[in-house]
């Protein structure tokens, strides 16, 4: 008799010392298969109760269950320890500096765009918006293109096979504003365009051009200078020189292509300017009188200046972005630098 109670009171107390020692709800639970457990110690016991006198086996079972519930108590005891631990491990530590969550912030074209518009703003330009999906007549016919023109060709613009098209240039804006409104005139309109480029380091299938339009009494070759030059030392800070070519649009006359001095060497010549010094920003010119008969303007009173200026490029100079492409992969590492 004493020999099954004294197995049973050391069994329990090896079984109390060892859950006060656990320090993983693991070690606690190999404690409760090895005393509990199926094959564990206490169903050993209660297998060699048969073995005690008839007489003693009551006082023997009720020590069985007391010492059982007393392992268990343990168990649920040292459960709770562990379980506090591993929360107070998890706790907020209040001295700890807050975690950033990374901010997402514009694009570089939006940038640059937003940009030019706050430069033009300044200098009295209204930015206005026109539709990417255009009709021949406001990107070509009103803009004086002639039929057999190569930029209508289907190799150069995209066409709907209603016949609409992509706009190819941010040039018909103008005649929109010019239709909806009386002069004088002066707005910006920033937005994509669409050509069917092979992409490269300097091209892309859709890019996109600001473009500028200033209708009044009187305007001249010079005020579109002005205009340009101011815009380019802003950008670009008073160092920077501009350059004006001569060149052909169906809707100015003259036209021009503006240069800015390579903002990269300072004009002495590299690879981004492919050593000519000179950058090509924009096209310009004076709004051809057929351009301003079309809208019902009378090319008698009314004159002015257009120009479209190439994001892109002003983008790549700004920030040195040495290829086009960069600026539309959506690269975060890339993205992130600015
Ligand atoms: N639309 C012309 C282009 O895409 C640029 C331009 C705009 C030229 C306005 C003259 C006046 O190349």
């Amino acid at each position: 008799m004493n020999d099954i109670i004294e197995r049973i009171d050391a069994a329990v107390a090896d079984a109390v010392r060892q859950a006060a020692a656990a320090t993983s709800s693991a070690d606690l639970e190999a404690v409760r298969v090895a005393y509990l457990g199926r094959n564990g110690l206490f169903p050993a016991l209660s297998r060699g109760m048969g073995e005690v006198p008839p007489e003693q086996r009551r006082t023997a079972g009720q020590r069985f269950n007391t010492g059982r519930a007393e392992i268990q108590e343990a168990l649920d005891a040292a459960g709770r320890r562990i379980a506090a631990g591993a929360d107070a491990a998890g706790a907020i530590d209040l001295t700890l500096p807050g975690r950033r969550l990374p901010a997402g912030h514009k694009h570089p074209i939006s940038r640059v765009a937003d940009e030019c518009v706050a430069i033009f703003g300044r200098m009295g330009f209204v930015a206005v918006e026109g539709p990417e999906i255009e009709d021949i007549y406001h990107n070509f016919d009103a803009l004086n293109t002639p039929a057999d023109h190569p930029s209508r060709d289907p190799q150069d613009t995209f066409y709907f096979p209603d016949g609409r098209i992509l706009r190819s240039q941010t040039s018909p804006v103008q005649i929109r504003v010019m239709e909806s409104h009386e002069p004088p005139i002066r707005i910006v309109a920033p937005g994509r365009v669409f050509r069917r480029d092979t992409p490269d380091a300097t091209h892309g299938m859709n890019f996109h051009q600001i473009e500028g339009l200033s209708i009044d009494r009187g305007v001249s070759m010079a005020d579109l200078k002005s205009v340009l030059q101011t815009f380019a030392r802003e950008m670009f800070g008073e160092k920077v020189r501009i350059r004006l070519r001569p060149h052909f649009f169906p809707f100015t006359e003259p036209s021009v292509e503006y240069d800015f001095s390579c903002v990269v060497c300072g004009g002495k010549g590299c690879g981004v300017c492919k050593h000519s010094g000179y950058i090509e920003i924009a096209g310009a010119g004076m709004v051809d009188p057929a351009v301003l008969a079309n809208v019902g303007y009378d090319p008698r009173v009314w004159s002015g200046y257009a120009f479209g200026l190439g994001i892109e490029r002003l983008a790549m100079l700004r920030y040195r972005i040495p290829d086009l492409r960069l600026l539309y992969e959506n690269d975060v590492r890339f993205l992130e630098q600015f």
